[in-house]
């Protein structure tokens, strides 16, 4: 097969893997294991999206207020580190993996001066040797020079599965057919939105997970990504 034309000719010096894909698609513990894998650093975009309606509700600003939203993310006090978020220096914990805080940042990531507000923090975790980043628009808008993009997504009802496990065991409330209603809605706004919708671009290798485990995802990823560097070099 010829991979070539998902690597990007002019991409960054330093190299990027952006991992976009819907909702639950296993994105997010694949993106972290390939990073892990080849020594790179991380973005877990949703996270950001997450936390900062999470702000945004504890401040108790509206979800519709694009203006305050705007003001409160490009003065977000956000840190990751060793798998916690803090958030104005108190962890975070698992509120902001809930269903209600991914639904509530669906809704705010849908506004243009939002995620103007969050792209240069997103972009700040680009450092040597690399990174991984996952999302909806790390290929199209945060990094759209970056080395390997990948689209990786699966069935609506795989995925439903995937956020049913996840959450129950993380000891969570979890109901399969509400996640699957959810999921496809989430879907729906996250597409038809009009600002970095949820797409598989043309530059983007799309990989279907629906029959892929984790480690077979991340196993392809790797090798496209070294077949990669076996051309460049
Ligand atoms: O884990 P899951 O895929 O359910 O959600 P997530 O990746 O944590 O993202 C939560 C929400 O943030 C998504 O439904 C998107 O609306 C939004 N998001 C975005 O717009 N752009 C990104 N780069 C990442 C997330």
């Amino acid at each position: 097969m010829n991979h070539t034309s998902h690597f990007t000719p002019h991409t960054s010096p330093v190299p990027v893997i952006a991992i976009d894909g819907p909702s639950a698609s296993g994105k997010g513990t694949v993106a972290a294991l390939v990073a892990k894998e080849l020594g790179f650093h991380y973005l877990d975009s949703g996270a950001i999206y997450r936390v900062t309606a999470l702000a945004a509700m504890r401040a108790g600003i509206s979800l519709d207020d694009e203006d305050a939203l705007a003001q409160l993310a490009s003065h977000l006090d956000v840190r990751f580190e060793h798998g916690e978020i803090w958030l104005n220096g108190e962890k975070v914990g698992d509120d902001v993996r809930s269903e209600a805080s991914g639904n509530a940042a669906s809704r705010i990531a849908a506004l243009p001066r939002l995620r103007q507000a969050l792209l240069e923090f997103q972009r700040g975790f680009l450092k040597t040797p690399g990174l991984v980043a996952d999302g909806r628009d790390m290929g199209s808008v945060v990094f759209p020079d970056a080395t390997l993009k990948i689209f990786l997504t699966a069935s609506a009802e795989v995925r439903a599965e995937r956020r049913y496990k996840q959450l129950m065991e993380k000891g969570m409330h979890a109901n399969l057919s509400q996640i699957l209603q959810d999921l496809q809605q989430r879907d729906a706004r996250d597409s038809a939105r009009s600002v970095a919708p949820l797409q598989k671009f043309a530059d983007a290798y799309l990989l279907e997970t629906s029959s892929l485990n984790i480690a077979e995802a991340v196993t392809e990823i790797l090798a496209l990504y070294r077949e990669y560097i076996r051309q460049a070099s």
